[in-house]
């Protein structure tokens, strides 16, 4: 690596951001940002801003890894989780542009992916308990200032959330969709079956928890071949970016707060469902902000570098 900048909007531009312990770096201003000359470049800035300048960027030559959820289901813009679909990833070349699924989608989908390969995921069924760091640093800001006004009886009104998210629970992330599902509930199914594969059928319901960093979700799986709860969990163990954390007794199982800070998907509460034919159910934890976010488009990143994708091209 020869050079790196850090970009953000006009209201950081000159700010000081650490990289690491390397370096301190000056942070630039998008707008007039001039991507030559740079291999790779990690997009965050919101669906709307990476749109216009994830385009730009590529057109420089520049390969966008984008975290936004703009160019997901695009037919040629591979979306990528490196431990599922790295193969999809060949695919980048049309467009210079490489999406980074969903946090909830990412840390579900690495944990089917074992069982898929055994035993065929028909369909998925799935509650999340989603941190308000999944909605930016402004809503990690709400959820602090609110739960401290509550304790001295000060008056809050949300302004992140639909709702007030201090000591509650909101059964809606995104907008609402003509079916009654919200956004966030149709990322999960079609980047699921986008990922993964076309066939799988999955109905989410997605909530927003008041939990700084830290995605749950119990999923209920029916698969098309028999399941065995030994098995599954012996797959688990051994797939990569899975840690099996599923000792059956108190607290013998991940939390959020367990996830902060960590890279792997934590699978819990592993058990059969006796209530449909081949069913099991399970709990995942991971960090949405490393995992389901950072960390994947890091090593979207290295899987281009390690198979030569970004020299071929060249
Ligand atoms: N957090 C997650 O778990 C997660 C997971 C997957 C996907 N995403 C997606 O990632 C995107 C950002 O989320 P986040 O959580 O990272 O938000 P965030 O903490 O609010 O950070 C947003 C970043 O984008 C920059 N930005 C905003 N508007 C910009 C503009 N007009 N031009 C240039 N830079 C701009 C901001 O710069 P300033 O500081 O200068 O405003 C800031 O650095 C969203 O689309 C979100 O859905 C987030």
């Amino acid at each position: 690596m020869d050079r790196i900048a850090a970009v953000a909007s006009g209201r950081s531009a000159g700010a000081e951001v650490s990289f690491g312990e390397k370096a301190t770096l000056k942070v630039q201003n998008l707008e007039t940002f001039d991507f030559s000359g740079y291999d790779i470049g990690l997009f965050s800035p919101g669906a709307q801003v990476s749109a216009v300048h994830a385009p730009r960027a590529a057109a420089a030559g520049c390969v966008v890894i984008d975290n936004t959820s703009h160019f997901r289901m695009e037919p040629d813009v591979p979306l990528v989780v490196p431990e599922v679909n790295p193969g999809a990833l060949a695919q980048f070349r049309k467009r210079n542009i490489i999406a980074n699924p969903n946090c909830s989608t990412i840390q579900m989908v690495v944990a089917l992916k074992p069982l898929h390969d055994r035993y065929r995921v028909k369909r998925v069924v799935v509650a999340t308990y989603q941190s308000v760091s999944g909605a930016g640093k402004e809503a990690m800001d709400e959820l602090f200032a609110h739960t401290r006004a509550v304790f001295v009886a000060d008056p809050t009104t949300p302004e992140q959330f639909p709702k007030e998210i201090a000591f509650n629970c909101i059964p809606q992330i995104d907008r609402f969709l003509e079916d009654g599902s919200t956004k966030e509930e149709w990322k999960m199914a079609v980047e699921t079956r986008k990922i993964l594969d076309p066939d799988i059928a999955v109905f989410a319901t997605c909530v927003r928890v008041p939990v700084f960093i830290g995605h749950g979700e119990a999923v209920n799986v029916e698969f098309e071949k028999p399941v065995d709860v030994e098995e599954a969990r012996e797959l688990l163990s051994e797939a990569p970016g899975v840690i099996v954390l599923d000792r059956q007794e108190e607290g013998g199982y991940a939390t959020p707060l367990d996830a902060q800070g960590e890279d792997a998907v934590f699978v819990s509460r592993l058990r059969r469902d006796p209530t449909i034919p081949n069913g099991l159910g399970f709990w995942c934890v991971a960090d949405n902000l490393r995992k389901g976010a950072a960390l994947n488009a890091v090593q979207i990143a290295e899987t281009l570098i390690a198979e030569g994708l970004l020299r071929k091209a060249a």
